[in-house]
């Protein structure tokens, strides 16, 4: 048997643990043949690996691991690309897969024989890190007792510790600790364990972390593991900190009123209740002293939040102790006061807020509030593709249900669009950065949304001004003349039966290609000569559409539309096929050759008005209506407009 076909074999027997099968196998095989058959890397669902490191990483057969390493001596030193919990680990050794996989016999084998065990992962993750991720006690213990480093962190400067703190396990944190791992050490993102195991609330590791001196440092986003817990509705974990001796009142009050604005906008969360109860005990705390009353500062009121003014005194907090609809506000007001209009976390909840309003029907709410979070999100200079659609699928619901939308909203969202499209396109142009692909796919799903935002525009009641405003963004964007990866421009989208409708209500009111949107495009400025990196016009597009009969309106009027806006009607692509080679329908045949004709006898009329020879002869009213009836007849008409036209350009 060829050596490529046993070592599927082998790989087979090492993955199933079949120590006898494999023995048989290598039986009377050459040194060489051996390194081969145990050096080959197989690829399985994903991963591309040995035969020891599969074993070792999936299956922990010890029998197996125990023959190939004091049988066959296979190197230790072996790498592959493995699956992890849905995580793809590049670069990974027989013994991070043991650790990470849990399998104590096998990582002891591997150890024993000499495999590093500070060896690391493409991330930078070491043996040691995949135990503490899982968690196991014996393997981390071993590991470290075998002299694996300890400090070594990840690509993000993540440390074992942390890792183990934020997963919950608290006994291998307390080992880490003992063996001296720096509570205080800072990963890239400026965090620290206990930010970690704050944030998931783990109340143990927390009081664990504290007791080793972890200090109550600012990440990079300028929170505490205070204020962290406190975002997160971690109250207990709020509650313990609260008397960590790095903690001034400021920041005490700051996170019981964090705490209980959090709980009156979270999904998981919500205990209005307690937004109260938190929100009292810290008013508590800042009239504590009658002599050093500790006032808050109120922020300008925002329309979005209903323009409430923060209460300021427990009176005032105690007014609408029942009054839910004002807590969940006073939630947002507090929020933004506390973590800054810029903070990554502030946009959530708003947006958590404007959905129940958009279930309970209360649309105006809801958009009011999307929008700020919008504007927030855009100032912070964040991603806002998602939040883009959520508005198109907002107004196509109310469009659905009959519910006005207002023309001066779907200003703004197509304004912020323009904007995020804009960012886009300065972001697609460097292909090599490691987002540039999400980065492509937020674009292209930008230009859709910007699309049905068009659509939603043409089912909108608008006063003219408002109209002039609408389209004031679309020539911007028009103008921009933003492409998706296949060089589709706005309007080639707009007539393409292929362009992607998203489901959630969208597609209860866009579709495409789209006759009213095709026009505005068209109005606004949309160059109808455009070319997709094929070289396809949007007439080649159009000619496409696989429902003429039953939306015949639509390909006429976009046919018609095109023409009108002087499309070339035989513009070749680069396969050399015009709009006519490509149409699929005789429908679009008919309307293309008729659209033709009627371009071929508005150039014939022009010919007819510069042709000064000819203008003689044809200006008489008689003779030139038989001239359009001869056009309109047929064929002859071609050879005829050609011999106009050659002596026009010659
Ligand atoms: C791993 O790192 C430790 C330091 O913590 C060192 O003592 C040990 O020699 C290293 N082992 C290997 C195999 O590199
Ligand atoms: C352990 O790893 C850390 C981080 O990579 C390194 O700074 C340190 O020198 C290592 N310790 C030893 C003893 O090699
Ligand atoms: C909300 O919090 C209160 C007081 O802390 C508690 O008694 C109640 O059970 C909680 N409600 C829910 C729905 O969890
Ligand atoms: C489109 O191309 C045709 C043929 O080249 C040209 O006559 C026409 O003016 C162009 N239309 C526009 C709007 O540029």
């Amino acid at each position: 048997m060829a050596l490529e076909g046993l070592s599927a074999y082998v790989y087979k027997a090492a993955a199933e643990g079949r120590v006898l099968t494999l023995a048989a196998l290598l039986l009377n095989r050459t040194e060489s043949e051996i390194r081969t058959l145990l050096g080959s890397v197989t690829q399985h669902g994903g991963q591309r690996s040995t035969p020891l490191i599969i074993i070792a990483a999936r299956n922990g057969h010890s029998k197996v691991v125990r023959l190939l390493l004091e049988h066959y001596r296979v190197d230790t030193q072996q790498t592959g690309t493995v699956r992890f919990d849905g995580y793809v680990i590049d670069g990974a050794t027989a013994l991070w897969c043991a650790a990470g996989a849990g399998h104590y016999e096998v990582v002891k084998l591997l150890v024993g024989h000499g495999a590093n065990v500070n060896h690391t992962t493409v991330t930078n993750s070491t043996p040691l890190r995949a135990a503490c991720f899982d968690g196991r006690l014996d393997i981390v213990r071993f590991l470290v007792e075998n002299h694996a480093n300890i400090s070594i962190a990840n690509k993000y400067d993540n440390t074992c510790l942390m890792i183990a703190a934020y997963k919950g396990h608290t006994d291998v944190v307390r080992y880490l600790l003992e063996q001296n791992a720096d509570p205080n050490a800072r990963a890239h993102c400026g965090a620290t364990a206990l930010h970690f195991a704050a944030e998931a609330g783990h109340l143990d590791i927390v009081r664990e972390l504290v007791k080793w001196k972890a200090a109550m440092v600012v990440n990079g986003h300028g929170m505490t593991p205070l204020k962290v817990a406190a975002e997160s509705c971690k109250a207990e974990v709020v509650e313990l900190l609260l008397a960590h001796s790095d903690c001034d009142l400021k920041s005490r009050v700051e996170a019981l009123e964090l705490l209980g604005a959090s709980f009156a906008n979270d999904r998981e969360n919500y205990n209005i209740t307690k937004t109260y109860q938190y929100l009292y005990l810290a008013m508590l705390e800042r009239f504590r002293d009658p002599d050093n009353i500790f006032h808050k500062e109120v922020l300008p009121p925002v329309p979005a939040y209903s323009m409430r003014t923060e209460c300021r005194t427990p009176r005032e907090l105690d007014a609408i102790r029942h009054d839910a609809d004002a807590l969940h506000m006073e939630g947002l007001i507090v929020r933004e006061r506390i973590l800054g209009s810029d903070n990554i976390d502030v946009s959530h909840p708003i947006i958590y807020r404007g959905a129940v309003y958009a279930d309970n029907m209360e649309f105006e709410q809801c958009i009011k509030l999307w929008l700020h979070a919008l504007q927030l999100r855009q100032k912070g200079n964040r991603n806002t593709h998602k939040d883009l659609l959520r508005f198109a699928q907002v107004f196509s619901q109310m469009i659905h249900l009959n519910e006005p939308v207002k023309a001066p909203d779907v200003e703004s969202v197509l304004r912020c669009s323009v904007l995020e499209i804009e960012r886009g396109m300065t972001r697609i142009q460097h292909p090599q950065e490691p987002d540039a692909h999400s980065a492509l796919e937020n674009h292209e799903c930008n230009l859709c949304t910007f699309l049905y935002l068009v659509c939603i525009s043409t089912k909108t009641q608008c006063a003219e001004e408002e109209q002039s405003r609408i389209n004031k963004q679309i020539y911007r964007l028009v103008h921009l003349d933003p492409r998706t990866r296949e060089g589709n421009s706005l309007l080639h989208l707009a007539v393409d039966c292929s362009t992607p409708v998203d489901d959630f209500h969208t597609n209860d009111v866009c579709s495409f290609p789209s006759a009213p949107v095709a026009k505005l495009l068209i109005d606004c400025g949309a160059n109808v000569n455009a070319t997709d990196n094929a070289g396809n016009t949007p007439l080649h597009l159009i000619v496409q559409y696989n429902r003429p009969i039953s939306d015949f309106l639509t390909l006429h009027s976009i046919i018609i539309g095109l023409a009108e806006a002087g499309a070339h009607t035989d513009m070749t692509n680069k396969e050399k096929k015009t709009p006519l080679d490509r149409s699929t329908t005789g429908v679009a045949e008919i309307l293309l050759k008729t659209q033709m004709k009627l371009s071929l006898k508005c150039l014939a009329a022009r010919a007819v008005r510069f042709h000064k020879k000819l203008n003689t002869r044809i200006r008489s009213p008689k003779h030139s209506r038989s001239l359009w009836s001869f056009i309109n007849r047929g064929d002859p008409l071609f050879i005829m407009c050609m011999s106009i036209l050659s002596r026009v350009h010659y």
